[in-house]
């Protein structure tokens, strides 16, 4: 291990914002980087949360590229730490991006809106750092408006996620009456100015004479009895509890009125875990990659195409796991099963690229725990591994079972192979999956929200010219199959009709229902049916 690189790593803070939508996750991504120096005004990512308003908006927006990707990361330098901020496309409707951005983050902020608590959204993406271990910072944002009381906004976080509570700090009201909030630790009260012009008093000791300018003496009285009350009830921070995964730190706020995002972002800084050691796969044998470790390795969560319409250029977001990267290192990649029969493929990274709030970069040098952005032209697949000596493997970046499967065609035959490119394509990314079934010409196209259907045809007919139709299909459910061989042979030759093979060539089963699959797996208990697969 190398010392220089193992303390560059430690500097590393990479975390993502989960929320329900207009939970606040923009606001609070724009205010972050204002609390960290990486941009001077707020209005600079604000572009995003008006044009998301409507779906034609927010697909123009994905189609000009620009902003979606400059947001996929953001990096900034503050007080002696290096933060990367992953973005986790938030819409009603979201895809396996989401799920994926999170296997490249090592901590999250949960933001809830303090009228709502949580709301769907939050949930399906909680239940995802938790099967990932990612330790979560809760921020309640919103107190600027009317809120339910916080006592079972933290009940709900403790009975819903099965997470303890630890509150940081304690607020004064809500909405109309919100005066700011007690930091329970230092018993400093940090006031909240009503006045948006002249921004927010500084802190005072809670016990000095000074508070009375903020708050009358019943409301004094209020806070000090909730804020013992809250203390005894709730377990004390554990940073280990918190590591682990058991425990949020709770910090209250108003995103919009960049109140609580200091205190937000130093939370992060003091417990949010540097990049942890990695499991992964060594010559066939199971290792861990640690971030000090002198070979550079890493993973790409996510692919970004045609970001310019005029070249089928590709970034691959690459995250690094360990080493010291520089400018212009070869890598070369790892695969497994049927693609892992090809030779690893190597490429010189000349023109890595850094993502800061308002520019990109060239990335000199990069550390475990960085994001990098490599052009490419499509060598580099959602999953890849990538390392100098090629022998590493990382596991972890699920592929789910889609909930929607549809039948594509293309409007002119004459463009069929040109469609089997374009979903060739699409699919390599991780926009949608594509199977094509041991019979038939026709392709399934499977994906986890309708959105992603709807981005389809637009970036068929925009990116590839290519009008096509999506059809129903009579699927309801894929699932990927593993067993003995023979036994796997005999499934398929009963089930010709059903079987597919998605991407990396590996057999899938398309189910009428999900009964069927319950039926067969009792006709068939060798064989097991996997709703997710985990890509090379
Ligand atoms: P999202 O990315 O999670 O979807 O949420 P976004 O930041 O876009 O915020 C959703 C709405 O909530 C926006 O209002 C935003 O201004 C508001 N908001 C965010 N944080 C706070 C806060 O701390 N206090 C208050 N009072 N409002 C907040 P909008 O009117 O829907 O949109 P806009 O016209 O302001 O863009």
């Amino acid at each position: 291990m190398s010392t220089s690189v193992a303390l560059e790593a430690a500097r590393r803070r990479t975390f993502a914002i989960i929320s329900h939508p207009d939970a606040g996750k923009t606001t609070l991504t724009e205010n972050l980087l204002l609390a960290g120096g990486a941009i001077r005004a707020a209005g600079a990512v604000r572009a995003r949360g008006e044009n998301r308003r409507t779906r034609s908006d927010w697909m123009k927006i994905e189609r000009e590229r620009g902003i979606s990707v400059s947001a996929s990361v953001m990096t900034f330098d503050h007080e002696g730490l290096m933060f990367n901020l992953l973005d986790t496309p938030g819409h009603e409707d979201f895809s396996e991006d989401t799920y994926r951005t999170l296997t490249a983050a090592d901590a999250a902020v949960m933001v809830l809106d303090a009228a709502k608590g949580i709301e769907p959204q939050t949930l399906k993406l909680f239940e995802v750092c938790r099967l990932r271990d990612i330790p979560i910072v809760t921020f309640i944002n919103k107190m600027d408006r009317e809120a339910q009381d916080p006592i079972a906004l933290l009940d709900e976080i403790s009975s819903k996620l099965a997470l303890d509570p630890a509150p940081l700090y304690w607020p004064a009201g809500s909405g109309g009456r919100f005066k700011g909030m007690l930091d329970l630790r230092g018993q400093k009260f940090i006031p909240f100015g009503k006045n948006r012009e002249e921004g927010h008093p500084d802190p005072v000791a809670f016990n000095s004479n000074a508070i009375v300018t903020h708050l009358d003496p019943d409301e004094q009285g209020e806070l000090e009895e909730a804020s013992m009350l809250v203390q005894e009830a709730s377990k004390p921070f554990d940073v280990q509890s918190f590591i682990e995964g058991h425990m949020t730190p709770v910090v209250f706020g108003s995103a919009l009125r960049h109140f609580g995002v200091d205190e937000l972002l130093a939370t992060i800084a003091a417990y949010a875990p540097a990049p942890k050691p990695r499991a992964a796969e060594k010559g066939g044998a199971e290792t861990h990659v640690a971030p000090g470790d002198p070979e550079v390795s890493g993973f790409v969560f996510k692919v970004q195409a045609n970001m310019d319409p005029n070249h089928r250029d590709r970034i691959a977001f690459f995250k690094l796991t360990s080493g010291k990267f520089t400018r212009g290192m070869k890598l070369k990649t790892f695969s497994t099963g049927v693609r892992g029969e090809t030779p690893s493929k190597q490429m010189s990274v000349n023109a890595p690229i850094m993502f800061f709030a308002s520019d990109r970069e060239l990335a000199e040098e990069a550390y475990a725990g960085d994001v990098i952005g490599i052009p490419n032209h499509g060598v580099l697949r959602v999953g890849e591994s990538l390392s100098e000596t090629g022998t590493l493997r990382f596991a972890g970046l699920p592929n789910f079972a889609p909930e929607i499967l549809q039948r594509v065609r293309v409007k002119d035959p004459l463009k069929a192979k040109h469609l089997k490119k374009a979903l060739e394509g699409l699919a390599e990314e991780g926009v949608t999956q594509l199977f094509r079934p041991d019979i038939g010409s026709d392709f399934i196209v499977g994906a986890v929200g309708q959105l992603q259907f709807e981005v389809m045809a637009d970036r068929l007919s925009n990116e590839y010219q290519l009008d096509v139709i999506f059809e129903a299909s009579p699927y309801a459910e894929a699932r990927w199959l593993t067993g003995a061989t023979a036994d796997l042979e005999d499934f398929h030759s009963k089930h010709r009709t059903a079987m597919a093979t998605d991407i990396d060539n590996d057999t899938v089963f398309l189910a009428k229902s999900a009964w069927e699959i319950g039926y067969l797996g009792e006709r068939f208990p060798k064989v097991a049916f996997h709703r997710s697969k985990e890509r090379s």
